[in-house]
């Protein structure tokens, strides 16, 4: 039987040491009977979700998710979808509860829309993992993935932990909407396994991962990349790590905008949304998408780049800026840009 890994003595220098009274559904999943892993799948895994393809460059059995954030939880849903092993670990007890809660409700919500089944969740839920070790998460693991809060520093310190106690073929991603995988790489000995894996919201619905390759990136680190992204049924694409690459670039100036256009009083929240759903065909408008990504995230990344490219026109408007001072996130915190504390998406 199959409690925990025990590859790892010692205490990452993130391990949460304060920590020790991890809330029961933690514990559960810790302790779960994880078995013999099937390496290959189910037929339906590989069919609708991916899995692994016959030429995968390299064989996946484990992987970890550093922080259990919105995309955390979500990149850790897939990867337990692809019948991998997946650890999830946050230096919070608190957040790996609400990452493991958000990946049971989407599974659970599944199976009542009826695109999922019980013995998929089932299957699913026994190759997921809550641990709260940093070098437990990652000792096994043949991919890691980190997630944390986009702050370079932190993920500095993320990548130097898990490059100390992490096996030496692991694949190294990292989750970051913009910060420079140079720098994230240059935190480890093998920054040539580093490579950024920028994965959208929702992650378990939206097809796209771009993947970032800094100077030194090596050529079987992009091909195992692709790999894994087909495994998790994405399509990929290759982008230079240039500030916010191809994606977060246009799309938070886009967001920033519309919020100095409601801000300016050029029309309501719903009207602007509904001028790029309708005129532009976008799938949602940008202050609803700014509210479900959320507004602590998109400000993060607006002065990223105005640091970046030493260029104050991507600050963050005020208004973005007071939104997040007050706490008010967006969807994840219960108002933003909208109030959605009735569970529905009102005009404030
Ligand atoms: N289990 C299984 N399937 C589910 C599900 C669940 N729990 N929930 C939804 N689905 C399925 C639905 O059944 C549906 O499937 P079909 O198409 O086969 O019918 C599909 O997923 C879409 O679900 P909905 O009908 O509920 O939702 P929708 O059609 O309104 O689409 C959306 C929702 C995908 C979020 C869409 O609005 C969208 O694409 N919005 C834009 C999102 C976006 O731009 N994200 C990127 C943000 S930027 C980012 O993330 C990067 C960053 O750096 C911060």
């Amino acid at each position: 039987m199959f409690l925990a890994n025990d590859c790892s003595k010692q205490r990452s220098p993130l391990s949460a040491e304060n920590n020790p009274d991890l809330p029961p559904i933690i514990r559960e999943n810790r302790l779960i009977f994880v078995g013999i892993l099937d390496r290959y799948q189910t037929e339906f895994s590989q069919n609708r979700y991916g899995g692994q393809p016959d030429g995968l460059a390299m064989e996946i059995r484990t992987a970890a998710v550093i922080g259990a954030g919105t995309m955390g939880a979500g990149i850790a849903q897939i990867c337990a979808q692809a019948g991998w092993r997946t650890n999830l670990y946050d230096a919070f007890p608190e957040g790996l509860e609400r990452g493991m809660a958000t990946i049971n409700a989407f599974w659970q919500k599944g199976i009542v829309r009826g695109k999922t089944t019980t013995e998929e969740k089932k299957s699913w839920s026994s190759n997921l993992v809550a641990i709260s070790e940093l070098n437990e998460a990652v000792c096994e693991a043949d991919l890691i993935i980190e997630a944390v809060p986009e702050r370079i520093e932190l993920k500095r310190e993320v990548f130097a932990s898990i490059d100390y106690a992490a096996p030496a073929h692991a694949l190294l991603g990292s989750n970051t909407s913009g910060l420079s995988i140079g720098e994230i790489a240059a935190s480890t000995n093998r920054p040539e396994r580093v490579i950024g894996m920028h994965f959208f919201n929702p992650v378990p619905l939206m097809k796209l991962l771009e993947l970032v390759r800094h100077d030194s990136t090596d050529e079987k680190t992009i091909e195992d990349s692709r790999a894994v992204g087909e495994s998790l049924g994405k399509t990929t694409i290759l982008v230079k790590d240039v500030p916010g690459f191809a994606t977060s670039r246009l799309g938070v100036v886009l967001g920033n905008e519309a919020i100095r256009m409601l801000a300016d009083g050029v029309a309501s929240a719903t009207d602007i949304d509904t001028a790029m759903r309708l005129g532009y065909r976008h799938p949602m408008g940008p202050l609803e998408l700014s509210d479900l990504v959320g507004l602590d995230v998109r400000r993060d990344i607006l002065n990223n780049l105005a640091t970046a490219f030493e260029d104050e026109s991507y600050r963050p408007h005020p208004m973005l800026e007071a939104l997040v001072k007050a706490g008010e996130f967006g969807r994840k915190s219960g108002k933003g840009i909208y109030d959605w504390s009735s569970g529905e998406k009102a005009e404030r």
